[in-house]
């Protein structure tokens, strides 16, 4: 592509001393160096990637599930500059004008309706709002235990806080004299429940998830667990649990009296055609919430924790030693605020859902016509896509696991994605049998089409090896 039609000044890189320093340097993720693919980045904008070759790529994963509004979306850089002029970084014990208002957004303007949230933190990562989240719901229920769903993902960060001499405690503040350590200290404190059933599960009654997790309940004892911590749609295991586990799960929560801490770092911010996952489901509400990726589209590294009237009360009252050097850096909560302003001015919601039912409907008709494709599972405008043998069977026998020998290219997945990637398209998955469907909520319906098609095409590059 010619420099003249780049949306940014074309930069003076030399390529090869870059992939030479990346090789040599960089601690990469997820492949061996030996098998390690460079695929240099020079820019991004809007809903593309522009590479080192000269190739345009339509991200239709945005990025880790992350970057909602594309990339550089121009509102949410624009309130980063203003921010500069202002400040560089000030800790937490001092307050911003992004800080407030961010808060303000988070808590009335967007979760102000359902009237369970009470506050929230702005902090660095996902996985840091998970940590909050269940160090908070251990301090408030005064219990160790938090139990975990098998095939969740929640980050990837163990142990700062099993380390630490100072572990996130309360002590009494002026309206409370219980100071109390975070139960579950040392040790790990969690408890494995079943992964729910697929979406297309056809039993009937109750699922057997459910049932396993209360008996689970019953024999750890209630009385020992702060919460239970769940995902949504399945980020990691890529796939939209059966539609009656969300409800089952809350109202076991809420029978035993056991928190349900929501880890909405993926699906919330309109992943699933709400603001929030458990809107999906009328009539619930979490205790705790995790939030990230979507609350600034990623424009900077963050994450925040959302804590409800009761828990935000109960820490009010006390003094919480808590805090990261990073909390609420007014450069990142500048981005939360261009971001979510933007994307309730411009109804990003309500365009996510209609952008989304395309989406789908053109995957149905893919899944009418590809014999590979043996699931489709998810909501709003996050889809995933199973790919399996003719007679059914996931292709790569250990489904949705991560642990394999040899060369991986071979494995559907990666044949899905260099087939798209060949074609002007990013898209593909880290399960050997899923991929992803997870474009930015800014993508076009013509976009929409051209991805659709290179799909059409990768689909049948899976099925010329595997069918
Ligand atoms: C559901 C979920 N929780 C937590 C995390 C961790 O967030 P981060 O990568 O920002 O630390 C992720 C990241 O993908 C996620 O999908």
């Amino acid at each position: 592509m010619s420099d003249t039609q780049l949306p940014y000044t074309k930069p003076n890189i030399d390529w090869a001393e870059i992939e030479r320093w990346d090789r040599a340097y960089y601690l990469h993720n997820t492949q061996a160096q030996a098998e390690y693919v460079f695929t240099g980045i020079e820019g991004a904008d809007g809903n593309y990637l522009y590479t080192a070759t000269g190739d345009k790529l339509l991200d239709f994963q945005s990025q880790l599930v992350s970057d909602n509004m594309g990339h550089r979306h121009p509102r949410v850089h624009a309130e980063i500059k203003r921010a500069m002029e202002r400040f560089g970084h000030v800790f937490f014990g001092f307050a911003t004008d992004y800080r407030a208002r961010a808060a303000k957004l988070v808590i009335d303007d967007i979760l102000g309706a359902d009237s369970w949230a009470g506050r929230v933190r702005i902090l660095s990562s996902g996985s840091e709002a998970v940590e909050n989240a269940m160090t908070m719901a251990r301090l408030y229920a005064n219990k160790p235990l938090i139990l975990t769903q098998e095939r969740s993902y929640h980050g990837l960060v163990p142990g700062a806080t099993q380390v630490a001499g100072y572990r996130g405690n309360l002590s009494t503040g002026p309206e409370t004299d219980d100071n109390r350590d975070v139960p579950g200290f040392p040790g790990s404190g969690f408890v494995a429940i079943p992964a729910p059933e697929f979406s297309d599960w056809q039993g009937t009654g109750r699922l057997p998830s459910l049932d396993r997790t209360e008996q689970i309940i019953r024999e750890v004892g209630a009385h020992k667990i702060a919460g239970i911590i769940t995902e949504t749609m399945f980020g990691g295991a890529s796939y939209m649990p059966h539609h009656s586990y969300l409800k089952g799960l809350h109202d076991l929560c809420r029978q035993y009296g056991i928190l349900w801490i929501l880890d909405d770092v993926l699906c919330g911010f309109g992943r699933l055609g709400e603001w929030f996952s458990y809107q999906i489901e009328p009539g619930i509400t979490p205790d705790l919430m995790a939030l990230g990726k979507g609350i600034n589209g990623c424009a900077l590294p963050v994450g925040a924790v959302v804590a409800s009237n009761e828990i935000a009360e109960f820490i009010d009252r006390a003094r919480w030693w808590s805090g990261s050097t990073h909390d609420a850096h007014p450069l990142v909560c500048a981005s939360i605020v261009g971001n979510l302003e933007a994307m309730i001015e411009d109804g990003m919601i309500d365009k996510a859902r209609v952008r989304g039912a395309q989406l789908k409907e053109r995957l149905d008709a893919l899944m009418a016509k590809h014999p590979c494709i043996g699931r489709i599972s998810g909501r709003g405008i996050y889809y995933t896509i199973d790919l399996v043998t003719p007679n059914g069977d996931p292709i790569i026998a250990a489904d949705r696991d991560t642990l394999f020998q040899g060369d991986l290219s071979g494995h559907p997945n990666n044949i899905f994605a260099a087939a798209c990637g060949a074609r002007g398209l990013f898209a593909g998955g880290f399960m050997p049998n899923t991929v992803k469907a997870a474009p930015p909520l800014t993508i076009t319906e013509a976009e929409v089409d051209f991805a659709v098609g290179v799909m059409d095409e990768a689909f049948s590059a899976v099925e010329k090896v595997y069918h």
